[in-house]
C-alpha cells in the first residue's frame, strides 16, 4: 500500500509520525511510502535519513493523498482536501472534538485516533496518551528546575546549606508518575495527589508521599473507582476537602506540576486563584492541563484558572508555565515512541500481505474508529 508521512504544520508541533526506523519496517513489508520532504527536520530526522530507510521524499499532496496516512495531529482545514476519499487516516485525531471528527466524516476518510485505544494490556504497545505524557511528565519537571530560582536538590557547601525543593503532583496518572521519578533524580522532596485509590502504592513506590483525602460516601468512593482506568468527576464534597487540603500543601510547595485530567471533560480546577495567591514567591507552576481548564476571564486555563496556554506568566510572585505540547519539546524521541505506536497499530489493519483488513471484531480497531463511509462512527 501507499503510507504517506505528511510534515506536521500546527503550531508548537515538532514531532513526526514515522522515523527512519518506522519507514524502514513499513518499506520491508512492502509498502511505499512517501515522506514530505523536511517532515522529520524538527524531531532531528533528516530526509537523507529517510531516503536512506526506503522513502521517497515528496511534497504536501502526494504525502496527504497515500491510501495510509500517519499523522501527528490531525489535518488543519486547509490540509483536510488533500486527502483522498475513502483513505486511512490515522493519528491523535481529538476524539472529543465532535466537530473535528464530523469534518473528517464529511472528508469521507476512514480516521483512526488512536487517543480512544482501551487502556489494557494489550493495547499498551499502541497506546499514544502513554507514550507522550511520559514525556511531558518528564519534561515539565526539566522546565520547573528551569524557572525555579533555586537549587532541586539538598546541597551541603562550604557556604551553607541549601534545602531541598519541595514539590507537589497533582493528578499522579502517567505523566504524574514520570514527574514524580524525575524530580526524585533531581533530589527534590515529593508529595502527590489524586482521585484513584490505585495510585496510593505506585506513588509510595517511587518515594513519594501520598496525599491521602479520605472519601466520607459511598457516591465518592464509587466516582473515585473511575471508568476504563481514567478518573471520573468527583462529587463536590470530596473536591472541596482536597482543595482545602491542595491549599495548605501549595502553601509549602516550592514547585507544582499539574496534570489532572478527566477525558471528555474539562480540566478540574484544582489550584484556586486564592490558592496562587497563598504561594511561595519564585515557586513554580507547571500546568499540563494549560487550555482545557474551565473558562476563566475569557480565557480557557489549566489546573489553575491563571493558567495562560503556551505562555509563562508571573502572577502574584508565581510563574505559572502553560506549555500545551511538552512531548514535542523532546521531539525526536516523543517521535520514535509516536511512531512505533502507529507502526503496532498498523499491525491490526493491515494484514502481513500488506492489505487493509479493517476487523471491527477487534476492541482496540472498534475503539479507536473515528469515523467511515462519511459518518461519525464513534461517540464523544
Ligand atoms: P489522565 O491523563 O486522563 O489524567 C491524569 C491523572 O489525573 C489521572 O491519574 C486522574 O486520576 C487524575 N485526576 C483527575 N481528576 C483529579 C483530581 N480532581 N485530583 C487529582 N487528580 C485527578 O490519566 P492517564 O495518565 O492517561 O492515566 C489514566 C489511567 O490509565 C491510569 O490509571 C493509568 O495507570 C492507566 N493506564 C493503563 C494502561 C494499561 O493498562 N495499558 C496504560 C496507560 C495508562
Amino acid at each position: 500500500m501507499h503510507i504517506g508521512v505528511p510534515a506536521e504544520t500546527r503550531p508548537y508541533e515538532t514531532r513526526v509520525a514515522a522515523t527512519p526506523e518506522t519507514v524502514k519496517k513499513y518499506v520491508s513489508q512492502g509498502h511505499r511510502v512517501t515522506v514530505q520532504s523536511g517532515a522529520g527536520t524538527g524531531a532531528s530526522y533528516l530526509d537523507d535519513a529517510y531516503s536512506a530507510a526506503g522513502a521517497e521524499l515528496v511534497d504536501a499532496p502526494t504525502a496527504f493523498g497515500a491510501e495510509i496516512v500517519l499523522k501527528v495531529q490531525t489535518p488543519t482545514d486547509s490540509e483536510l482536501p488533500l486527502l483522498k476519499r475513502g483513505a486511512v487516516l490515522i493519528g491523535m485525531l481529538e476524539p472529543f472534538n465532535t466537530e473535528n471528527s464530523s469534518k473528517l466524516a464529511a472528508a469521507g476518510i476512514t480516521a483512526f485516533s488512536l487517543e480512544a485505544a482501551p487502556r489494557t494490556t494489550r493495547a499498551q504497545s499502541l497506546d499514544v496518551l502513554s507514550s507522550q505524557a511520559n514525556i511531558a511528565g518528564y519534561k515539565a519537571v526539566l522546565l520547573a528546575a528551569d524557572l525555579y530560582p533555586r537549587f532541586m536538590p539538598m546541597l551541603m557547601t562550604a557556604a551553607g546549606t541549601v534545602k531541598a525543593a519541595r514539590v507537589l503532583i497533582l493528578g499522579a496518572g502517567v505523566a504524574g508518575l514520570q514527574a514524580i521519578a524525575t524530580a526524585k533524580r533531581l533530589g527534590a522532596v515529593i508529595e502527590a495527589s489524586d482521585v484513584r485509590p490505585a495510585v496510593k502504592e505506585q506513588i509510595e513506590s517511587l518515594g513519594a508521599k501520598f496525599l491521602d483525602v479520605p472519601y466520607e460516601t459511598a457516591e465518592e468512593r464509587e466516582a473515585a473507582e473511575g471508568v476504563g482506568g481514567y478518573a471520573r468527576p468527583m462529587p463536590p464534597s470530596w473536591l472541596t476537602r482536597q482543595s482545602a487540603l491542595v491549599h495548605e500543601r501549595a502553601k509549602q510547595a516550592d514547585v507544582i506540576i499539574s496534570t489532572a485530567l478527566i477525558p471528555g471533560r474539562p480540566a478540574p480546577t484544582l489550584l484556586s486563584v486564592e490558592t496562587v495567591q497563598a504561594m511561595k514567591p519564585g515557586s513554580v507552576l507547571i500546568d499540563l492541563a494549560a487550555g482545557r481548564g474551565a473558562e476563566y476571564e475569557g480565557n480557557r486555563g489549566g489546573n489553575c484558572p491563571l493558567t495562560e496556554a503556551d505562555k509563562v506568566v508571573v502572577k502574584h510572585g508565581v510563574t505559572i508555565a502553560g506549555y500545551t505540547n511538552l512531548a514535542s519539546m523532546v521531539a525526536s524521541d516523543a517521535s520514535a515512541l509516536y511512531a512505533r505506536n502507529l507502526l503496532d497499530f498498523m499491525k491490526l489493519i493491515v494484514t502481513k500481505e500488506g492489505a487493509l483488513n479493517i476487523d471491527l471484531a477487534d476492541d482496540i480497531v472498534a475503539a479507536t474508529l473515528l469515523a467511515r463511509d462519511g459518518e461519525v462512527t464513534r461517540k464523544a
